[in-house]
């Protein structure tokens, strides 16, 4: 992947705006940023330290990858969708999505299901784990989780996610977000519309994921709706779909007016994106994109992470997808993968990527 550095201004730039680049420059501690479109996010009480946003992933977007991601500088980060439903019928697997450790706070946490009285008994009994912001889905294209009138069904049903949104308004004290898409499909594009009733609901922020539901991942985000979206309304916009490097990130600032940014696809087995992104000091030497040792290191620490977690065999196959995407672009990737989804244990694993190294070392030296 590309590692420009798009975001780093000149000086004469800076000369006529002085004052502004000042306010932007440090105040990401132990970073120094250059860039014009970096600043907080104030979404209700929550002060973020800068608005490129971790997004919930399905079966992702736990404690180590959130972690790994706030290595190289997210702040404001998610939970992965955890159903209303479940938490009502709690089995203690659903509750155990909102673990939250002391060391990553801002942890927002995210929510779907279709009945705002269910979301009016349960948000309360959230209240005691300290979530940064209560995000709310309507966005999710999933079969399942249609067929029950939540995640993206509710872009065909504005009144009840309005509802929705003013119930766990009324029963949280803290900041409450929604995420949505632009539409069910193309012929049925709702961005604006759902977007203010978010709002006229009491929203402190919203995202949009600027896909319709019959889009899924494929195709491109029409940005254009997201800018629209801004143009309409009071609350902080954060955008979201095909940000992959700090390029798109600095292209969707400055075409869309947005507030803040959401990374999903972008981060898997690059989380040092968000360094890219906020324009860390240096001039990329250090990028893990140079170094497939540092890239390796990396994989490992977030492995140790997930077997501290969830303990060895759960943490394997966890991290299986994450080596896929760690490992991608690799000289023989393919069969490193294959040796990778073969081991049974953390020191199998060790020692297939220490091989890997030295047989490799040659062709890896950049
Ligand atoms: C594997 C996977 C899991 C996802 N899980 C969630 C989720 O739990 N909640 C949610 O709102 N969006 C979820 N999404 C959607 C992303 O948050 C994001 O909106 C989408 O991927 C577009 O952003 P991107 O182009 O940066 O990937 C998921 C996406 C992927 C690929």
């Amino acid at each position: 992947m590309p590692c420009t550095k798009p975001f780093s201004i000149s000086l004469t730039i800076c000369k006529s705006t002085v004052e502004t680049v000042h306010s932007c420059l440090n105040f990401v501690e132990g970073m120094e940023i250059a860039n014009l479109f970096i600043k907080p996010l104030q979404i209700g009480n929550l002060r973020t330290r800068h608005n490129i946003v971790l997004a919930p992933l399905a079966g992702i977007s736990d404690y180590p990858f959130r972690q790994m991601c706030r290595e190289f500088g997210a702040d404001l980060t998610f939970t992965e969708m955890v159903s209303i439903d479940g938490l009502l019928y709690d089995n203690g697997a659903t509750r155990r999505l909102l673990t939250v450790h002391p060391d990553e706070e801002p942890v927002g946490f995210q929510f779907f299901g279709s009945d705002p009285e269910l979301f009016g008994r349960v948000i309360p009994e959230v209240e005691n784990l300290n979530p940064a912001v209560i995000d709310l889905n309507f966005g999710c294209p999933v079969r399942k989780v249609v067929a029950k009138g939540a995640g993206s069904a509710l872009l065909k049903n504005i009144d009840r996610m309005r509802k929705i949104v003013e119930v766990v308004k009324g029963a949280t004290k803290f900041p409450v977000t929604a995420k949505i898409r632009i539409g069910w499909n193309q012929e049925m594009i709702v961005a604006e519309e759902a977007a203010l009733a978010v709002e006229a609901g009491g929203a402190d922020a919203i995202t949009v994921h600027a896909r319709t539901r019959s889009q899924g991942y494929s195709g491109h985000a029409q940005w254009e709706y997201i800018a629209r979206v801004k143009q309409a309304l009071k609350i902080p916009v954060i955008g979201n779909g095909d940000v992959f490097d700090a390029q798109s990130a600095q292209e969707m600032f400055r075409t869309t007016g947005v507030d803040g940014i959401m990374l999903a696809r972008g981060a898997l087995g690059h989380p040092w994106i968000f360094s890219e992104i906020l324009g860390e000091k240096g001039d990329g030497a250090t990028s893990p994109e140079t170094s497939v040792e540092r890239r390796f290191q990396i994989m490992m620490k977030h492995y140790r992470l997930e077997v501290e977690e969830f303990g060895e065999t759960v943490a394997l196959s966890r991290m299986k997808k994450h080596f896929g995407w760690y490992t991608h672009g690799l000289p023989g990737a393919s069969v490193l993968r294959n040796q990778i989804f073969r081991a049974k244990e953390f020191q199998e694993l060790e020692e297939i990527l220490e091989s890997y190294r030295k047989n490799n070392i040659h062709e890896l030296a950049h």
